[in-house]
Parts: C-alpha cells; structure tokens; sequence
C-alpha cells in the first residue's frame, strides 16, 4: 500500500474549485456512491466529494460488481447539482469518462460510453446515479436535480489483485507505468480535469462533446450495436454525446440514440 488517502494532501494549494467544494475521505464504507447519495439527501452543497481506501459493496452500470481492494485503487464520487434539462444530462457521464481518461494520460481512450482503457484494457469505470430537476406543479420553480457520479480507478492493482475473470481485460496505472503511483496525486488530478470538464457540460461550450468523441476514436471504425432486441452492424460516420450514433448500414445512414443502444462493440 502507498500513502494513505489524504484530504489535505490531496487539496494543497488547489485554486477554490466548484470540485470538490469539501473532500471526506473514509476507512471503508459499502459504497462511495451510496455515502455521497446520503449527504445529498441531508442537503450537502455540489461538489461534495467522498473517498473511501475500501468499498465493500462497490458496484459498476447494469448491477455489477466493482471490486475495490483496500489501499490499491481510487474509488471516489462527487455530488453534482447541475441545471440542466433531461436531453443534455448525458453531459455528466461525458465530463466523467473525459476526465478518467485524461487521468490516465495520453494513451488511455474512452470504450463507448463510459469506460476508460488503455490498450484495450480497463483501467477506470464511471457510474452517474440520481435524479433529474423537477419542476413543482404549484410554484413552477424548478428544483435542481441531484446527481452522484462516482469513480473507479485501478491505481495501484497488480494483475493477482484483479478477479480472475476479469484479470486479462484490466490494467492499473501500476501495470502501465512500471511503478507505483501517489493515489492522492492521482485523485486530484482526477477532480482538476473533473471540474473543468464539468464547467463546461453546465456552460454548453463544445470543447466536452468533441473530447468525448475523439478520446472514443470510434468514427471510421465496424461496430455492433444491439437496439430493441435486433442487432446492427455498420461503419460509425458520427458519434455525438447528445444526439448519438450513426452508423453506415448497406448504403444508408441510420442513428441511434445512445439511451436505447443495449450494447455496442467493435465488429
Ligand atoms: C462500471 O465500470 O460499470 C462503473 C464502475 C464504477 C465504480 C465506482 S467506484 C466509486 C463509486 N462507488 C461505487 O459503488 N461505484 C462507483
């Protein structure tokens, strides 16, 4: 194990930033995701972020498990508070999968939608929760809505410390740079990338999208993509984080809307 997880270490000297407004980092806790979820409810302000050394019920999209030995990785979740409409909150995950994979420098890339990879190999895997803004009946304001977005990242893992099943399709920084890691460098790296991505999902500015889709390196590349039970396969000629992605299907151009793609893989 290398340094412990270290709020003050990880904050020295940082700029005031939106992310994180306030670092907790914990022993062990089930979940980061489910300890930040809980401060939202009692009202926490965005950027509220929390860190655990272990999870013990860390999990991954579609009810999987996330496996975070104690001391190796990074598993961290960020309160975020964002008003934004329900057609641009893909935006969330975006800033998430940019930021890991800037995280993990210049060969990581981002595997459709949220994953990050470096040789084809994860290294880091993104999970938004939460709830959308509602708008009240009665006053017609509108509440914004609550989101945790939770992190994990494979900092220090070596391959024995991955389960078997899922050993040849990881790697950790370790593996990639040949020595151990500062975790707490790593997670401010992690929250500085996090933020400025974040600002600019909230502002609109374009520079996210187009991260997301060259960081995806997916255009001019076969895929298949599963939608409503049926399978596609085709040339992808565009991906958008917002309006989704359209494949060459025997001559025409067909898109589909990233929320209803099952699955998608390189064909
Ligand atoms: C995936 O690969 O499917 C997403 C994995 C997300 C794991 C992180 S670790 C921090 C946060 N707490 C959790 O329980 N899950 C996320």
């Amino acid at each position: 194990m290398t340094a412990p997880l270290d709020a003050a270490a990880v904050t020295r000297g940082l700029r005031p930033l939106r992310i994180p407004s306030r670092l907790v980092c914990l022993a062990q806790t089930p979940s980061t995701n489910d300890a930040c979820l809980e401060r939202a409810k009692a009202g926490e302000p965005e950027g509220f972020t929390v860190t655990a050394e272990a999870q013990t019920a860390g999990r991954g999209r579609f009810g999987r498990a996330w496996h975070s030995p104690p001391g190796l990785g990074l598993a961290v979740s960020v309160l975020l508070r964002p008003a934004l409409p329900a057609e641009r909150l893909s935006l969330l995950t975006a800033a998430a999968a940019v930021a890991a994979a800037e995280t993990c420098g210049p060969d990581a890339r981002i595997r459709w939608p949220n994953d990050a990879v470096v040789r084809d190999r994860k290294i880091a895997g993104v999970l938004v929760e939460g709830r959308p803004s509602t708008r009240s009946a009665r006053s017609g304001e509108t509440e914004p809505g609550a989101f945790v977005l939770g992190c994990g990242l494979n900092v220090n893992l070596r391959p024995g410390d991955f389960p078997d099943d899922l050993r040849a399709a990881s790697t950790s920084l370790l593996i990639e740079r040949g020595v151990p890691q500062d975790r707490n460098a790593v997670l401010r790296a992690f929250l500085e990338h996090l933020d400025r991505r974040y600002d600019e999902a909230l502002s609109g500015d374009p520079a996210l999208p187009r991260a997301w889709r060259d960081l995806s390196a997916l255009v001019g590349r076969r895929v298949a993509i599963s939608e409503g039970g049926r399978d596609y396969r085709g040339e992808v000629v565009d991906l958008d984080v917002l309006e989704g992605i359209s494949l060459r299907l025997d001559g025409a151009i067909r898109r589909f809307r990233l929320e209803h793609v099952e699955r998608l893989r390189l064909a």
